[in-house]
């Protein structure tokens, strides 16, 4: 079994807790409180290594112990506490949110700032940017304040990972965490 230490970190509001609580409990609750400090879970994967021998693919377990922080500003100096020496990130916005994701921005040029990220590093973390509650733009795209272009391009100048999710729906949750785990196993 291999653990990582995971850190979420974005605006208050805008699904953190509502996305770990989806992957670790399969439960999403429309009146969350607000996290307090921070939140301590843990939820183990599984991946199939298959690169060293091809025609026996082995089952690699991966652990991942997650700190869900708290987004609201008088909780900002908590932070470095929960994201020192994280192998990975999953910073998250809401895509009807035009602020958030200039929050989501900061977090991403402070974690630069603070912990290794250059992508030939391999002590990196390893940062996903997450556009959450998908499922609001379903019925009425007028309701969408950050084009799925804007963020996958910020992405992509700066190394992160990607995705659009909606954790009421359970749509794209696994697959954050998935592709973290391979990243983070193959890295
Ligand atoms: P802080 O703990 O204050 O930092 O907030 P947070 O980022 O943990 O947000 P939280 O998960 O508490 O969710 C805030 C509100 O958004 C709650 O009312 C959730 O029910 C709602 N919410 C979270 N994810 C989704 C989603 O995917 N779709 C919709 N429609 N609402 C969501
Ligand atoms: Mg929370």
């Amino acid at each position: 079994m291999i653990q990582f230490k995971l850190v979420l970190l974005g605006d208050s509001s805008v699904g953190k807790s509502s996305i770990v609580t989806r992957f670790v409990k399969d439960q999403f609750d429309e009146n969350k409180e607000s996290t307090i400090g921070a939140a301590f879970l843990s939820q183990t994967i599984k991946l199939i290594d298959n690169q060293d021998n091809p025609d026996s693919p082995e089952e690699v377990s991966i652990k991942f112990e997650i700190w869900d922080t708290a987004g609201q500003e008088r909780y900002k100096a908590l932070a470095p506490m929960y994201y020192r020496n994280s192998n990975a990130a999953i910073i998250v916005y809401d895509i009807t949110d035009d602020k958030s994701l200039s929050k989501a921005i900061k977090w991403v040029n402070e974690l630069k700032e603070r912990l290794p990220t250059d992508l030939d590093d391999p002590n990196r973390c390893i940062i996903s940017l997450v556009g959450n509650k998908l499922d609001l733009v379903d019925d009425q795209e007028s309701n969408r304040k950050i084009s799925t272009q804007e963020a996958r391009d910020f992405s992509i100048d700066n190394g992160l990972l990607f995705h659009e999710v909606s954790a009421k729906n359970n749509i794209g949750i696994k697959e954050i965490f998935q592709e973290l785990g391979e990243a983070l196993y193959n890295q």
